[in-house]
């Protein structure tokens, strides 16, 4: 077990009331586009320099599983990372199995990568990792020539056996996953022929937009993507956008707490991902889209959010996949909503770092709000937050929902079990405390 497995049971956020957000500020850079850009950097021909890199534990550990390849990574340091790209066909044998923390995105993401290189590699990850689904990319990689064994469950860890020749196939998705398909993809970079993936809803599409970015063909026609294994990605510059899913949390903090006025700096507002906005605003948030522009192929924004009267909404079906990361702290704004909010079709977040459905109802529900966990959704009943003590049960998201929902909670709530911030949102509780959440930390 790794120390913050060990630790992070005694981390907790305490969370006095009274507190509003009033400020301007970056929230860190996106980890979906950063984890992609270690990976096609580390495979690319040339240097690759990122700036805006997430510092956060989960795309460490991509990075750190690239240099147990034998690939030079200089940095990061304050968000830039200089990779010297080995090539598609660089990578070397790790020594040891390696590590990926609470990462599901490195791998799904590399269990596709790896499943094409000549040689054999074992994939771990902590508690929660260890219980996640992976037959859902093991299984359309075994049709594909791969050889992966998992647990009987179909759990971690993965023991990718290497030098299998990968024929591409045609895959049609049964769940809406960008690591699936990601995963799929990076496969196909070294598979025979077209490896084509069809997603039943649009899922985010930062692996193609990168791919191309780094000069790679890739092909779209409705909602089928392919690639060949034919081509040669281009070491280039990546410039992160901030993570609208870390932000989504200020957006929603502003949203529920009287007096609150924040402007959310250059936010990547990729369509694939701004569900968030789109339900928010639909329960009647202040928000508004400021300077936009595009940096690296993705478009960004700076977002505003004011204090707002909430209504609760039916969240259409189609907006789940486009909203997927966010749905933790869209439950609090559910529960400080006037009426019933209800979601369906949305079975994929009990699968998530933890089983965000029953996690955040039973917290709402310490909180004093119904909040009635269904098979695929929730149904919250807005009402008065009161203060207590929740469990995020190590899950990043839930632990800033939590800490979010001290804003309009009558007392002081406390979360527990939150070192797993990091994962994602390494300063979380400065930025937090200094635009005015009454946050601090014990353990
Ligand atoms: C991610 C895709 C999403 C998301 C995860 C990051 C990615 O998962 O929940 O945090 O970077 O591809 P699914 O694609 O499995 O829904």
């Amino acid at each position: 077990m790794q120390s913050a497995e060990l630790s992070q049971d005694s981390i907790a956020f305490v969370v006095e009331p009274g507190g509003s957000l009033a400020a301007q500020l970056r929230v860190p850079g996106d980890k979906s586009i950063s984890h992609r850009a270690i990976i096609f950097g580390a495979l690319a021909e040339g240097i690759t320099e990122i700036t805006g890199f997430l510092e956060g534990e989960d795309t460490l550990a991509t990075l750190q599983a690239f240099r147990a390849l034998g690939v030079n990574i200089e940095g990061p340091e304050e968000g830039r990372v200089k990779i010297h790209g080995v090539g598609l066909q660089g990578l070397q044998a790790p020594e040891k199995p390696l590590y990926l923390g609470n990462s599901g995105t490195s791998m799904r993401l590399l269990a596709g990568l790896f499943a094409g290189q000549p040689f054999d590699i074992t994939l771990v990850g902590d508690r929660s990792l260890s219980c996640r689904p992976m037959g859902r990319v093991c299984d359309p990689l075994a049709q594909m020539g791969a050889l992966i064994e998992a647990t009987a469950q179909g759990t971690p860890p993965l023991h990718i056996h290497g030098g299998q020749s990968l024929q591409g196939i045609e895959y049609a998705m049964p769940v809406a996953s960008a690591q699936v398909k990601s995963s799929l993809l990076l496969a196909g970079l070294y598979a025979t022929g077209s490896t084509c993936v069809i997603e039943p809803a649009p899922t985010r599409d930062h692996t193609e937009r990168m791919l191309m970015g780094f000069g790679y063909p890739v092909e779209r026609e409705g909602a089928k993507v392919c690639v060949k294994g034919t081509g040669v990605l281009r070491g280039t510059a990546v410039e992160v956008p901030a993570d609208i899913s870390s932000a989504a949390f200020f957006m929603v903090g502003a949203a529920i707490s009287q007096g609150s006025d924040i402007l959310l700096e250059h936010v990547g507002i990729n369509p694939t991902r701004t569900g968030v906005i789109e339900i928010l605003g639909r329960m009647g948030a202040q928000i508004e889209i400021e300077e936009t522009g595009v940096v690296g192929g993705e478009p960004v924004a700076a977002i505003r959010v004011r204090a707002s009267r909430l209504q609760g909404i039916n969240i259409p079906e189609e907006l789940v996949p486009l909203a997927i990361d966010e749905f933790p702290a869209l439950f609090v704004a559910a529960a400080c909503a006037e009426g019933e909010t209800v979601l369906t079709g949305a079975e994929e977040l009990r699968v998530k770092e933890s089983d965000r459905i029953q996690v955040m109802a039973d917290g709402l529900q310490r909180l004093g709000i119904s909040a009635q966990p269904t098979p695929d959704g929730i149904i919250i009943q807005g009402g008065a937050l009161q203060g207590g003590e929740v469990h995020s049960h190590g899950d990043h998201r839930c632990a800033m929902a939590f800490a979010m929902a001290g804003l309009a909670a009558k007392d002081t709530v406390t979360v527990h079990d939150c070192a797993n911030v990091a994962t994602s949102f390494p300063g979380f509780l400065e930025l937090a405390s200094g635009a005015g959440l009454k946050i601090h930390c014990t353990g």
